[in-house]
């Protein structure tokens, strides 16, 4: 069956036929199209167009339709089948279900539809995976491990500091995602194909039957928009460039050459031929994904770049490139919290890492400062104290009070004590600062906002 064709002389061609078909894609829309069709019903009776009776028969005849008849179904799309089903159960009255309704609207209202569940299914998986990162930061609340720019040594941090660096990476997407949420939240029907219906079909009455916030306010805009994808999908791929950076960042942590993590034998897998390898493909794989969310957005973007307005079939070219990212984005979160959960800090490596390799250098300039020395001679007087120690092997665990004193009149013995990173950990107590009483402090709000953000 098709939903048009009295225009037409002869069918379509077997190729376009194949070429347009949606069916087997779009099926994934199966409940959100009998939801909205139940809907569009309760409407038309409070228009006039079915009795009350008549819509209590649709709803039940469109409860009876199975979502695996989709599968093989002879239909172009699952808003064809779903409207020959209902012939076949319903008989002639489904003729009416269409009156005023265009798949235009149709497709725009089930994309919203699902998209709003997978929009909730990503948010609990991304609040889930920051309890974690909470979880992994508050077992190790003073471990010191060295942080990075430039992929070299900088300065020393607390683990969970860097571990509420993500939580932050990762509330901003919880944000974003609720925002593209609001904009997808928002009840298209009624919009007719661009030009809105002739019928008095209470749109606000209907956008409350499908839980919406509201109503679109332009037919046009309605039935050529797809800005609330895009809006998904732009959040989509923040979070999963997020989540690559974190993947990336435990790849190297958990290699032999830091030493830093180990991660569970369940998240990890061996090799076919090397026998000691225990390799970090749950990570790969989130970081490969990545790429792939980030393509399914240039995607739709490019698609709909030049169309005019309003609907154009270009449009159909939405749905693959969405449901992947929206798989994509679930299955990486939530591989991303089963590493997290597994994952443990070893002591020695890390904290190995903040000693060596002079991360206390500006802890000591900034020491130097407090006692009077600009602080650019402080950077320079560091600077050879640096060069010198770099010369000579010497670590700054291999300076004593004194030869400190003796390398420069403007070390105090007392500025020693700078030697051990632990010590300018804790003079970095600022607002968003890695002392452990500012990251206490951030740990316990990070705990509150989560919270929060679950209700
Ligand atoms: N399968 C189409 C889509 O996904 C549904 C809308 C079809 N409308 C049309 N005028 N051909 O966009």
């Amino acid at each position: 069956m098709k939903l048009w064709g009295g225009r037409f002389e002869s069918g379509p061609s077997e190729v376009f036929e194949r070429f347009s078909w949606s069916l087997h894609f779009d099926r994934r829309l199966f409940a959100a199209d009998i939801e909205g069709t139940k809907a569009w019903a309760k409407a038309l009776a409070g228009a006039g167009i079915l009795t009350a009776e008549e819509a209590g028969r649709i709803a039940g005849a469109l409860d009876s339709i199975p979502e695996e008849g989709a599968a093989n179904a002879p239909d172009e799309d699952i808003h064809t089948y779903v409207i020959r089903s209902l012939k076949e159960r319903a008989g002639e009255l489904a003729d009416k279900i269409h009156t005023g309704r265009s798949r235009n609207e149709q497709v725009s209202l089930d994309t919203r539809l699902w998209l709003r569940g997978e929009i909730d299914r990503a948010l609990g998986l991304l609040r889930a995976l920051m309890g974690r990162l909470l979880e992994l930061a508050e077992r190790h609340p003073e471990a010191l491990v060295a942080g990075y720019t430039h992929l070299r040594r900088a300065q020393p941090v607390l683990w969970a500091h860097y571990l509420l660096a993500y939580f932050e990476m990762f509330a901003r997407d919880h944000e974003r995602l609720g925002q593209a949420r609001a904009r997808v939240n928002l009840m298209p029907l009624g919009s007719g194909a661009l030009a809105v219906n002739s019928f008095s079909i209470d749109r606000d009455a209907l956008a409350r039957d499908l839980g919406f916030d509201g109503i679109t306010a332009n037919s046009m805009d309605a039935s050529g928009d797809r800005d609330f994808a895009l809006d998904f999908l732009s959040a989509a791929s923040l979070t999963m460039l997020h989540l690559s950076r974190l993947a990336e960042d435990w790849i190297l942590y958990s290699s032999d050459e830091f030493g830093w993590l180990e991660l569970g034998d369940g998240v990890t897998s061996g090799s076919s031929l090397m026998p000691q390898k225990k390799n970090p493909d749950s990570l790969e794989l989130i970081r490969g994904k990545c790429g792939r969310v980030f393509g399914a957005y240039a995607s739709l973007f490019t698609t709909m770049k030049g169309l005019p307005m309003t609907y154009n079939r270009d449009m159909q070219e939405d749905k693959e490139p969405l449901f992947d990212a929206a798989d994509q984005l679930s299955a990486s979160l939530e591989m991303a919290r089963a590493v997290v959960e597994t994952a443990r800090l070893r002591e020695g490596p890390p904290r190995v890492a903040a000693e060596e390799g002079w991360l206390v250098a500006t802890d000591l300039a900034e020491a130097l400062a407090r006692s009077g020395v600009p602080f650019h001679q402080a950077h320079q007087l560091v600077g050879s104290l640096v060069l010198e120690s770099v010369k000579a092997g010497r670590q700054p665990r291999d300076w004593t009070p004194e030869a400190l004193a003796a390398f420069h009149p403007a070390f105090t013995a007392e500025m020693a004590k700078f030697l051990d990173p632990a010590e300018g950990v804790r003079t970095r107590t600022v607002p968003g600062g890695t002392a452990p009483a500012a990251v206490n402090a951030a740990l316990r709000q990070a705990r509150e906002r989560l919270e929060k953000f679950g209700q």
